[in-house]
Protein backbone atom coordinates (compact mmCIF):
# COMPACT_ATOMS: atom_id res chain seq x y z
CA UNK A 1 0.00 0.00 0.00
CA UNK A 2 1.89 3.13 -1.04
CA UNK A 3 2.05 5.90 2.12
CA UNK A 4 0.21 9.14 1.66
CA UNK A 5 2.30 11.88 1.59
CA UNK A 6 1.99 15.42 3.91
CA UNK A 7 -0.42 15.28 6.90
CA UNK A 8 -3.63 16.80 6.75
CA UNK A 9 -3.30 17.01 10.30
CA UNK A 10 -2.03 20.57 10.63
CA UNK A 11 -4.53 22.00 8.62
CA UNK A 12 -7.66 24.41 8.81
CA UNK A 13 -8.62 23.61 12.38
CA UNK A 14 -5.85 20.80 13.54
CA UNK A 15 -3.25 23.78 13.11
CA UNK A 16 -2.43 24.38 16.82
CA UNK A 17 -2.32 27.94 18.79
CA UNK A 18 0.98 29.18 19.69
CA UNK A 19 0.00 30.80 23.46
CA UNK A 20 -1.48 30.19 26.15
CA UNK A 21 -4.81 32.11 27.11
CA UNK A 22 -6.48 33.05 30.56
CA UNK A 23 -10.14 35.64 29.93
CA UNK A 24 -12.70 36.59 32.41
CA UNK A 25 -16.30 36.85 32.05
CA UNK A 26 -16.72 35.24 28.94
CA UNK A 27 -19.78 36.06 26.71
CA UNK A 28 -22.95 33.86 26.90
CA UNK A 29 -26.09 33.58 24.55
CA UNK A 30 -28.90 32.40 26.27
CA UNK A 31 -28.96 30.64 29.76
CA UNK A 32 -25.99 28.48 31.33
CA UNK A 33 -28.45 26.26 33.78
CA UNK A 34 -27.56 27.12 36.92
CA UNK A 35 -27.03 23.72 38.74
CA UNK A 36 -23.84 23.57 36.25
CA UNK A 37 -21.35 25.15 38.67
CA UNK A 38 -17.87 23.32 37.66
CA UNK A 39 -15.24 22.78 34.77
CA UNK A 40 -15.83 21.86 31.41
CA UNK A 41 -12.32 19.97 30.12
CA UNK A 42 -10.74 19.45 27.35
CA UNK A 43 -7.23 17.74 26.17
CA UNK A 44 -5.40 17.29 22.57
CA UNK A 45 -2.30 17.16 20.85
CA UNK A 46 -1.22 20.95 20.14
CA UNK A 47 3.05 20.67 18.94
CA UNK A 48 5.53 23.88 20.39
CA UNK A 49 7.23 23.65 17.77
CA UNK A 50 6.33 23.76 14.47
CA UNK A 51 6.39 19.74 13.05
CA UNK A 52 7.72 17.88 9.96
CA UNK A 53 4.63 18.09 7.55
CA UNK A 54 5.53 14.64 5.95
CA UNK A 55 6.18 12.30 9.51
CA UNK A 56 3.71 14.47 11.88
CA UNK A 57 1.31 11.87 13.48
CA UNK A 58 -1.82 13.98 14.90
CA UNK A 59 -1.60 11.34 17.93
CA UNK A 60 2.33 12.85 18.62
CA UNK A 61 1.50 16.64 19.91
CA UNK A 62 2.47 17.96 22.83
CA UNK A 63 -1.03 17.89 25.58
CA UNK A 64 -2.62 21.08 25.63
CA UNK A 65 -5.58 21.59 27.97
CA UNK A 66 -8.38 23.90 27.66
CA UNK A 67 -10.69 24.80 30.81
CA UNK A 68 -14.03 26.83 31.16
CA UNK A 69 -15.41 27.32 34.38
CA UNK A 70 -18.96 27.85 35.00
CA UNK A 71 -20.24 28.86 37.83
CA UNK A 72 -24.09 30.47 39.42
CA UNK A 73 -25.17 30.91 35.74
CA UNK A 74 -22.01 32.56 34.42
CA UNK A 75 -19.03 31.55 32.41
CA UNK A 76 -16.42 32.94 34.66
CA UNK A 77 -13.02 31.50 33.32
CA UNK A 78 -11.47 29.88 30.05
CA UNK A 79 -7.62 28.83 30.55
CA UNK A 80 -5.35 27.51 28.30
CA UNK A 81 -2.13 25.63 29.24
CA UNK A 82 0.11 23.50 28.23
CA UNK A 83 0.16 19.93 29.69
CA UNK A 84 3.95 20.23 32.20
CA UNK A 85 6.42 18.34 29.99
CA UNK A 86 9.91 18.09 29.57
CA UNK A 87 9.94 19.84 25.70
CA UNK A 88 7.40 22.32 27.43
CA UNK A 89 9.63 23.14 30.42
CA UNK A 90 12.51 23.46 28.08
CA UNK A 91 11.02 26.14 26.27
CA UNK A 92 9.08 28.18 28.66
CA UNK A 93 11.13 27.57 31.72
CA UNK A 94 10.53 26.74 35.49
CA UNK A 95 8.09 28.93 36.06
CA UNK A 96 5.95 28.52 33.43
CA UNK A 97 5.39 25.14 34.15
CA UNK A 98 6.46 22.27 36.80
CA UNK A 99 8.91 20.01 35.15
CA UNK A 100 7.22 16.55 34.57
CA UNK A 101 8.97 13.01 33.93
CA UNK A 102 7.29 13.08 30.28
CA UNK A 103 9.25 14.14 27.73
CA UNK A 104 5.56 14.71 25.86
CA UNK A 105 2.77 16.19 28.20
CA UNK A 106 -0.23 13.69 28.25
CA UNK A 107 -2.27 15.00 25.71
CA UNK A 108 -5.65 12.44 24.94
CA UNK A 109 -7.87 12.83 27.77
CA UNK A 110 -8.69 14.77 31.40
CA UNK A 111 -10.13 13.34 33.90
CA UNK A 112 -11.38 14.00 37.88
CA UNK A 113 -10.68 11.20 40.27
CA UNK A 114 -9.72 11.20 43.94
CA UNK A 115 -9.72 14.86 43.97
CA UNK A 116 -7.12 15.06 41.37
CA UNK A 117 -7.34 16.71 37.97
CA UNK A 118 -4.99 14.45 35.67
CA UNK A 119 -4.26 15.00 31.97
CA UNK A 120 -3.69 11.38 30.30
CA UNK A 121 -2.39 9.39 27.09
CA UNK A 122 -1.62 5.60 26.60
CA UNK A 123 1.69 4.01 25.77
CA UNK A 124 4.06 4.35 28.57
CA UNK A 125 3.23 7.79 29.89
CA UNK A 126 2.37 8.55 33.10
CA UNK A 127 -0.65 10.97 34.13
CA UNK A 128 0.60 14.39 34.33
CA UNK A 129 -1.62 16.49 37.86
CA UNK A 130 -3.03 19.91 37.58
CA UNK A 131 -4.16 22.09 39.35
CA UNK A 132 -7.35 23.94 39.21
CA UNK A 133 -6.34 26.50 37.21
CA UNK A 134 -4.79 24.10 34.71
CA UNK A 135 -1.75 24.32 35.57
CA UNK A 136 1.41 22.07 36.10
CA UNK A 137 1.73 20.29 39.50
CA UNK A 138 3.28 17.02 38.52
CA UNK A 139 3.98 13.48 37.34
CA UNK A 140 1.05 11.67 39.22
CA UNK A 141 1.54 7.83 40.45
CA UNK A 142 -1.09 6.91 42.34
CA UNK A 143 1.01 7.87 45.62
CA UNK A 144 3.67 5.29 43.86
CA UNK A 145 1.40 2.63 43.59
CA UNK A 146 1.43 2.76 39.86
CA UNK A 147 4.71 0.91 38.06
CA UNK A 148 4.61 1.68 34.46
CA UNK A 149 2.23 3.39 31.86
CA UNK A 150 -1.90 4.33 31.79
CA UNK A 151 -3.85 5.11 29.06
CA UNK A 152 -5.96 7.63 28.35
CA UNK A 153 -9.50 5.96 28.60
CA UNK A 154 -10.37 4.59 32.35
CA UNK A 155 -13.68 2.97 32.47
CA UNK A 156 -15.55 4.47 35.44
CA UNK A 157 -17.48 2.07 37.48
CA UNK A 158 -20.43 4.55 39.17
CA UNK A 159 -21.28 1.64 41.82
CA UNK A 160 -17.62 1.10 43.32
CA UNK A 161 -16.28 4.32 42.58
CA UNK A 162 -12.68 2.70 40.77
CA UNK A 163 -11.43 3.71 37.30
CA UNK A 164 -10.03 0.25 35.03
CA UNK A 165 -7.88 0.90 32.43
CA UNK A 166 -6.30 -1.37 29.91
CA UNK A 167 -2.24 -0.14 30.12
CA UNK A 168 0.46 -0.88 27.86
CA UNK A 169 3.89 0.57 28.02
CA UNK A 170 6.50 -0.73 24.95
CA UNK A 171 9.57 0.65 26.64
CA UNK A 172 9.02 -0.92 29.85
CA UNK A 173 6.54 -3.93 29.10
CA UNK A 174 7.01 -5.06 25.29
CA UNK A 175 4.19 -7.97 25.06
CA UNK A 176 1.85 -7.21 27.83
CA UNK A 177 -0.83 -5.38 28.65
CA UNK A 178 -1.34 -4.55 32.36
CA UNK A 179 -5.12 -4.30 33.40
CA UNK A 180 -5.27 -1.21 36.33
CA UNK A 181 -7.92 -0.77 38.44
CA UNK A 182 -7.81 1.88 40.69
CA UNK A 183 -10.17 2.78 43.96
CA UNK A 184 -12.45 5.56 45.28
CA UNK A 185 -9.56 6.98 46.89
CA UNK A 186 -6.58 7.14 44.07
CA UNK A 187 -4.89 3.84 44.97
CA UNK A 188 -3.80 0.61 42.53
CA UNK A 189 -5.62 -2.14 43.80
CA UNK A 190 -4.57 -4.42 40.96
CA UNK A 191 -3.00 -4.94 38.36
CA UNK A 192 -3.30 -8.34 36.11
CA UNK A 193 -0.41 -8.74 33.08
CA UNK A 194 -2.15 -9.72 30.13
CA UNK A 195 0.68 -11.43 27.47
CA UNK A 196 0.08 -10.10 23.75
CA UNK A 197 1.97 -11.48 21.01
CA UNK A 198 3.53 -7.98 20.24
CA UNK A 199 2.96 -5.29 21.24
CA UNK A 200 -0.95 -3.95 20.10
CA UNK A 201 -2.08 -0.50 20.14
CA UNK A 202 -5.18 -0.53 22.81
CA UNK A 203 -6.59 2.76 23.08
CA UNK A 204 -9.57 1.68 25.37
CA UNK A 205 -11.10 -0.96 26.77
CA UNK A 206 -14.65 -2.27 27.54
CA UNK A 207 -15.74 -2.78 30.91
CA UNK A 208 -19.20 -4.66 32.00
CA UNK A 209 -20.45 -6.09 35.46
CA UNK A 210 -18.58 -9.22 34.87
CA UNK A 211 -16.08 -8.78 32.50
CA UNK A 212 -12.73 -6.37 31.84
CA UNK A 213 -12.77 -6.66 27.61
CA UNK A 214 -9.17 -6.46 25.81
CA UNK A 215 -9.31 -4.86 22.01
CA UNK A 216 -6.35 -6.82 20.69
CA UNK A 217 -6.89 -5.52 17.26
CA UNK A 218 -4.48 -5.85 14.24
CA UNK A 219 -2.84 -2.14 14.74
CA UNK A 220 0.80 -2.73 16.67
CA UNK A 221 4.04 -1.85 17.03
CA UNK A 222 6.74 -1.77 14.07
CA UNK A 223 10.27 -2.06 15.51
CA UNK A 224 11.52 -0.32 12.93
CA UNK A 225 9.45 2.53 13.12
CA UNK A 226 10.08 2.81 16.24
CA UNK A 227 13.64 2.92 16.07
CA UNK A 228 13.37 5.17 13.38
CA UNK A 229 12.90 8.01 15.91
CA UNK A 230 10.55 10.71 14.90
CA UNK A 231 7.61 8.40 13.17
CA UNK A 232 4.71 7.28 15.00
CA UNK A 233 5.39 3.79 15.91
CA UNK A 234 2.08 1.69 15.44
CA UNK A 235 0.43 0.53 11.60
CA UNK A 236 -1.91 -2.18 10.60
CA UNK A 237 -0.80 -5.35 10.35
CA UNK A 238 -2.29 -7.59 7.72
CA UNK A 239 -1.87 -11.34 9.06
CA UNK A 240 -2.54 -10.03 12.72
CA UNK A 241 -4.89 -12.17 15.02
CA UNK A 242 -7.66 -9.79 15.76
CA UNK A 243 -9.11 -11.25 19.02
CA UNK A 244 -11.42 -9.69 22.44
CA UNK A 245 -10.11 -11.30 25.61
CA UNK A 246 -12.91 -11.41 28.25
CA UNK A 247 -11.16 -10.96 31.42
CA UNK A 248 -13.24 -11.79 34.50
CA UNK A 249 -13.35 -8.38 37.12
CA UNK A 250 -12.52 -11.01 39.58
CA UNK A 251 -9.77 -12.39 38.21
CA UNK A 252 -6.06 -12.00 40.33
CA UNK A 253 -3.99 -13.50 36.93
CA UNK A 254 -4.84 -13.94 33.19
CA UNK A 255 -4.60 -17.71 33.14
CA UNK A 256 -9.01 -17.69 33.13
CA UNK A 257 -9.30 -15.30 29.96
CA UNK A 258 -11.39 -16.20 26.92
CA UNK A 259 -9.92 -15.03 23.28
CA UNK A 260 -13.31 -14.63 21.45
CA UNK A 261 -12.54 -13.84 17.63
CA UNK A 262 -13.21 -11.34 15.25
CA UNK A 263 -12.76 -9.99 12.21
CA UNK A 264 -9.99 -7.64 11.33
CA UNK A 265 -11.10 -4.55 12.03
CA UNK A 266 -9.90 -1.44 14.53
CA UNK A 267 -11.28 0.65 17.09
CA UNK A 268 -10.51 3.37 19.54
CA UNK A 269 -13.11 3.92 20.89
CA UNK A 270 -16.74 1.46 22.42
CA UNK A 271 -19.69 3.66 23.77
CA UNK A 272 -20.51 1.34 26.43
CA UNK A 273 -20.86 -2.36 27.34
CA UNK A 274 -22.95 -4.58 29.40
CA UNK A 275 -23.49 -8.09 29.93
CA UNK A 276 -26.96 -9.42 27.93
CA UNK A 277 -28.98 -11.87 29.36
CA UNK A 278 -27.44 -14.64 27.01
CA UNK A 279 -24.28 -14.39 28.93
CA UNK A 280 -23.02 -12.26 25.78
CA UNK A 281 -20.47 -9.19 26.80
CA UNK A 282 -22.13 -6.15 24.12
CA UNK A 283 -19.73 -3.42 22.96
CA UNK A 284 -21.22 -0.78 20.91
CA UNK A 285 -18.18 0.93 19.13
CA UNK A 286 -17.15 3.27 16.50
CA UNK A 287 -15.77 0.55 14.25
CA UNK A 288 -12.87 1.05 11.08
CA UNK A 289 -12.31 -1.27 8.52
CA UNK A 290 -8.74 -0.31 9.10
CA UNK A 291 -5.57 2.30 10.67
CA UNK A 292 -2.59 3.28 10.38
CA UNK A 293 -2.30 1.58 7.16
CA UNK A 294 -1.53 4.02 3.98
CA UNK A 295 -1.75 6.64 6.56
CA UNK A 296 0.92 6.80 8.82
CA UNK A 297 -0.37 10.95 9.88
CA UNK A 298 -3.77 9.83 11.69
CA UNK A 299 -6.78 8.15 11.91
CA UNK A 300 -8.82 8.85 8.63
CA UNK A 301 -7.70 7.96 5.38
CA UNK A 302 -7.44 4.63 5.68
CA UNK A 303 -10.79 4.21 6.88
CA UNK A 304 -14.06 5.64 8.55
CA UNK A 305 -15.84 4.62 11.72
CA UNK A 306 -19.63 3.04 11.65
CA UNK A 307 -21.54 2.39 14.80
CA UNK A 308 -21.27 -1.31 15.87
CA UNK A 309 -22.87 -3.60 17.80
CA UNK A 310 -20.40 -6.31 18.77
CA UNK A 311 -21.80 -9.24 20.77
CA UNK A 312 -19.27 -11.39 21.80
CA UNK A 313 -20.24 -14.93 23.69
CA UNK A 314 -17.62 -16.72 25.82
CA UNK A 315 -18.94 -20.15 24.53
CA UNK A 316 -18.66 -19.96 21.29
CA UNK A 317 -15.25 -18.19 21.12
CA UNK A 318 -16.90 -15.45 18.76
CA UNK A 319 -18.17 -12.22 18.10
CA UNK A 320 -21.23 -11.03 15.97
CA UNK A 321 -20.81 -7.33 14.14
CA UNK A 322 -23.42 -5.69 12.97
CA UNK A 323 -23.95 -2.09 11.68
CA UNK A 324 -26.31 0.06 13.88
CA UNK A 325 -25.00 3.68 12.02
CA UNK A 326 -23.68 3.44 8.62
CA UNK A 327 -22.93 7.35 8.90
CA UNK A 328 -19.12 8.06 9.56
CA UNK A 329 -18.65 9.49 13.38
CA UNK A 330 -16.64 8.76 16.17
CA UNK A 331 -16.07 9.66 19.64
CA UNK A 332 -19.26 7.87 21.34
CA UNK A 333 -20.48 9.08 24.66
CA UNK A 334 -23.31 7.87 27.35
CA UNK A 335 -24.44 9.05 30.64
CA UNK A 336 -22.78 8.15 33.35
CA UNK A 337 -25.74 6.08 35.10
CA UNK A 338 -25.79 3.44 32.28
CA UNK A 339 -21.69 3.35 32.64
CA UNK A 340 -21.00 -0.72 32.19
CA UNK A 341 -25.06 -1.77 31.85
CA UNK A 342 -27.64 -1.44 29.13
CA UNK A 343 -28.45 1.74 27.56
CA UNK A 344 -30.37 3.33 25.53
CA UNK A 345 -29.11 6.34 24.53
CA UNK A 346 -25.51 7.09 23.21
CA UNK A 347 -24.07 10.38 21.33
CA UNK A 348 -21.67 10.58 18.84
CA UNK A 349 -19.40 13.23 16.92
CA UNK A 350 -20.16 13.02 12.68
CA UNK A 351 -17.28 13.48 10.65
CA UNK A 352 -18.02 15.25 6.66
CA UNK A 353 -15.36 15.47 4.20
CA UNK A 354 -13.90 18.89 3.45
CA UNK A 355 -11.77 19.57 0.15
CA UNK A 356 -8.68 18.22 1.96
CA UNK A 357 -9.49 16.27 4.76
CA UNK A 358 -11.99 14.88 6.93
CA UNK A 359 -13.16 17.02 9.91
CA UNK A 360 -16.12 16.89 12.58
CA UNK A 361 -19.48 18.26 11.96
CA UNK A 362 -22.95 17.67 13.17
CA UNK A 363 -23.90 16.35 16.74
CA UNK A 364 -25.58 12.49 16.84
CA UNK A 365 -28.08 11.47 19.38
CA UNK A 366 -28.92 7.32 18.94
CA UNK A 367 -31.85 5.75 20.33
CA UNK A 368 -30.20 1.72 20.69
CA UNK A 369 -33.88 0.00 21.57
CA UNK A 370 -36.06 1.68 19.07
CA UNK A 371 -32.49 2.05 16.68
CA UNK A 372 -33.61 6.10 15.44
CA UNK A 373 -31.35 8.80 16.03
CA UNK A 374 -31.68 12.67 15.85
CA UNK A 375 -28.88 15.20 14.26
CA UNK A 376 -28.72 18.46 15.93
CA UNK A 377 -26.80 20.44 13.55
CA UNK A 378 -25.35 23.61 14.41
CA UNK A 379 -25.23 25.99 11.48
CA UNK A 380 -22.99 26.28 8.15
CA UNK A 381 -19.32 26.28 8.35
CA UNK A 382 -19.74 25.09 11.92
CA UNK A 383 -18.67 21.75 13.29
CA UNK A 384 -18.81 20.08 16.85
CA UNK A 385 -16.22 17.78 18.81
CA UNK A 386 -17.00 15.45 21.53
CA UNK A 387 -20.57 15.57 22.85
CA UNK A 388 -20.31 15.23 26.51
CA UNK A 389 -23.32 14.27 28.42
CA UNK A 390 -24.18 15.96 31.84
CA UNK A 391 -26.80 14.63 34.16
CA UNK A 392 -29.10 16.85 35.49
CA UNK A 393 -28.96 16.19 39.61
CA UNK A 394 -31.37 13.66 40.36
CA UNK A 395 -32.10 12.22 37.12
CA UNK A 396 -35.43 10.18 36.61
CA UNK A 397 -34.55 9.15 32.79
CA UNK A 398 -31.24 8.62 30.69
CA UNK A 399 -31.31 11.45 28.95
CA UNK A 400 -32.53 14.02 31.48
CA UNK A 401 -29.39 16.59 31.35
CA UNK A 402 -27.05 18.03 28.74
CA UNK A 403 -24.87 17.76 25.70
CA UNK A 404 -21.87 20.16 26.24
CA UNK A 405 -19.58 20.42 23.12
CA UNK A 406 -17.00 22.86 21.87
CA UNK A 407 -18.06 23.78 18.41
CA UNK A 408 -15.76 25.46 15.96
CA UNK A 409 -17.09 27.96 13.36
CA UNK A 410 -14.43 28.48 10.36
CA UNK A 411 -16.41 32.21 9.68
CA UNK A 412 -15.04 33.63 13.10
CA UNK A 413 -11.95 31.01 13.31
CA UNK A 414 -13.22 30.84 17.29
CA UNK A 415 -14.62 28.03 19.27
CA UNK A 416 -17.85 28.34 21.53
CA UNK A 417 -19.03 25.86 24.20
CA UNK A 418 -22.16 24.94 23.17
CA UNK A 419 -24.99 23.16 25.92
CA UNK A 420 -27.96 21.51 24.13
CA UNK A 421 -31.13 20.13 26.65
CA UNK A 422 -30.35 16.18 25.51
CA UNK A 423 -33.60 15.06 25.47
CA UNK A 424 -34.85 18.21 23.36
CA UNK A 425 -32.27 17.08 21.70
CA UNK A 426 -33.32 19.37 17.66
CA UNK A 427 -34.45 22.24 20.00
CA UNK A 428 -32.46 25.09 19.97
CA UNK A 429 -29.00 25.52 22.44
CA UNK A 430 -29.66 26.56 25.22
CA UNK A 431 -26.79 28.64 25.59
CA UNK A 432 -23.47 29.84 23.44
CA UNK A 433 -20.51 30.28 25.59
CA UNK A 434 -18.00 32.38 23.15
CA UNK A 435 -14.27 31.57 23.68
CA UNK A 436 -11.84 34.39 22.91
CA UNK A 437 -10.02 31.74 20.75
CA UNK A 438 -10.32 28.53 18.49
CA UNK A 439 -9.84 25.17 20.18
CA UNK A 440 -7.82 23.16 17.63
CA UNK A 441 -9.43 19.67 17.06
CA UNK A 442 -8.29 17.23 19.49
CA UNK A 443 -9.86 14.46 21.77
CA UNK A 444 -11.40 13.90 24.74
CA UNK A 445 -12.77 15.79 27.73
CA UNK A 446 -15.39 15.97 30.88
CA UNK A 447 -17.33 17.96 32.61
CA UNK A 448 -16.28 18.27 36.16
CA UNK A 449 -18.58 19.57 38.61
CA UNK A 450 -17.50 21.65 41.67
CA UNK A 451 -17.45 19.76 45.26
CA UNK A 452 -20.05 21.35 46.92
FE1 LIG B 1 -9.58 8.20 22.68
Amino acid sequence: MPLLDASPYLDGNYQPIKTETTALDLKVTGKIPEELNGRFLRNGPNPIEQPDLATHHWFLGDGMVHGIRLSEGKAAWYRSRFVGSRRVHKKFGEAHSAATRAEIGPNTNIIEHANRTLAIVEAGTQPVELNYELSTVGTHTFEGTLNNGFSAHPKYDPLTGEIHVMAYSPRQLLGKLEYIVVNKNGLVTKTVEIETPTMPMVHDMGLTQKYAAVLDLPVAVDLDLAMSGNQFPFRWFSSYEARIGLLSRTADSAEEIVWCNIDPCFAFHPLNSFDDVNGCVVIDVCCFDKMFDSDRNGPFRDSLPRLERWTIDPRTQKTRREIIDDRFQEFPRVAQSVLNLKHRYGYTAQLAQSPSRWDFSHTLKHDLVNLTSEVHEYGPGRSAAEPVFVEREHSVYEDDGWIMTLVYDRATNRSDLVILEASDFTGPEIARIELPERIPHGFHGNWVPDKT
